[in-house]
């Protein structure tokens, strides 16, 4: 049995909880949030009458020490939450984003390497079908090298809370999905970009809710993200709406069901090559999928065989590179260089 204390019980929290109950082997011990009646409410909702409740993870930790920690809280909170957890020698599965900085992110991430303990990141939107199914497609080299990746992300939601107060909101809250499921599904190593942002006149944020951003993906790869969190009307998909452009052909998804690719065959009409319709071909049964569930059993099972799981955070990092450059070109006008993970 895998007992977690979970830490920061907000909207978020309900998929995690959703999720650990269809998990055999995996109980919820604890429930930690600064606001104690959030937490109860939780135990109430998800019958977890015997959970330790508090507004203090270290000394929910210290009361129950459980093998694991699962970080709901914001962004803000994430070091504070990450060092105690390490520091009860707790495997931790954090929320995304893995920090609010990238000296929060290294210290993380360094942290978990002294610890010696698992730590990854929900990067939920790279465990989608489609998403998989993208990537097994351009390995299989059927319309060649990825060569040019294009995102376009609308959608408008009022949430109210943190992110209507904070830097960056696009950026640093959302885009880090669109960001690490490119990088994902042509292989990328980020290695700069160029980015502005902007406040339409009739935003709701304080800062940041329009980007346009131009990654190099490395190997000539170049990736352009355009977003707003609060264009109204024709909403895109979470997932974001795609084109990927390959050396012999091309693809689109719409980011539900819609995934489509043409490859070129010999001969011209006219001015154009010829085009082809070409199958993307069904889930393979060893993509793993599922979303929060997904994550939390990869996770699971690092942990019980001493791997480390795909979303682990030495890896995670690097999506997380492409927001922090993406934020210093927006703030400084300039290409910004993103570092390679060297060492993680
Ligand atoms: N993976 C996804 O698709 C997805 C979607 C939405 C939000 N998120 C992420 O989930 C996280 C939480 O978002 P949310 O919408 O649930 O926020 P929220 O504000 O609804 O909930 C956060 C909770 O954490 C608590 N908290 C803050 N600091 C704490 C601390 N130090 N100790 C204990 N509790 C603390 C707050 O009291 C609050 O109840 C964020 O990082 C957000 O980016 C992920």
């Amino acid at each position: 049995m895998m007992n977690v204390v979970l830490v920061g019980c907000g909207a978020m929290s309900r998929q995690w909880l959703d999720a650990a109950r269809q998990i055999d082997g995996l109980a919820i011990v604890g429930l930690v949030d600064l606001d104690a009646e959030r937490a109860k409410a939780r135990a109430r909702e998800y019958d977890l009458t015997r959970a330790v409740i508090g507004t203090s993870l270290d000394v929910v930790l210290d009361q129950t020490r459980p093998d694991a920690v699962f970080d709901v809280v914001v962004p803000a909170a994430r070091r504070a939450v990450a060092f105690s957890a390490f520091a009860h020698h707790c495997h931790l599965l954090t929320e995304k984003p893995l920090a609010d900085s990238p000296e929060n992110a290294r210290a993380i991430v360094e942290a978990a390497r002294q610890a010696g303990r698992v730590h990854a990141v929900v990067q939920n939107r790279r465990y989608v079908a489609n998403v998989r199914r993208i990537r097994r497609f351009l390995d299989s080299g059927a319309i060649g090298a990825a060569t040019s990746i294009h995102a376009d992300f609308f959608v408008a939601p009022h949430f109210g809370g943190f992110r209507e107060e904070m830097a960056h909101v696009l950026l640093l809250d959302m885009a880090i999905h669109t960001f690490d499921a490119a990088r994902y599904m042509v292989a990328g190593e980020p290695a700069g970009v160029y980015c502005q942002e902007w406040e339409p006149a009739n935003s709701w944020y304080r800062q940041g809710s329009s980007a346009a951003a131009v990654f190099d993906l490395g190997g000539g790869k170049r990736f352009t993200y355009a977003g707003s969190w609060c264009a109204v009307g024709f909403r895109t998909s979470w997932e974001s709406t795609w084109r990927i452009v390959a050396e012999r052909g091309s693809l689109i998804w719409d980011g539900n069901d819609a995934l489509k690719a043409e490859v070129v065959v010999p001969g011209r009409d006219g001015l154009f090559d010829k085009i082809e319709a070409i199958e993307v071909p069904p889930l393979d049964p060893a993509d793993r999928i599922g979303g929060h569930l997904g994550i939390i059993q990869d996770f699971m099972r690092a942990i019980e065989t001493g791997t480390e799981p795909e979303t682990r955070g030495t890896d995670n990092i690097k999506s997380l590179a492409m927001v922090f450059g993406a934020i210093e070109s927006a703030e400084t006008g300039r290409r910004v260089a993103i570092p390679t993970q060297e060492g993680q």
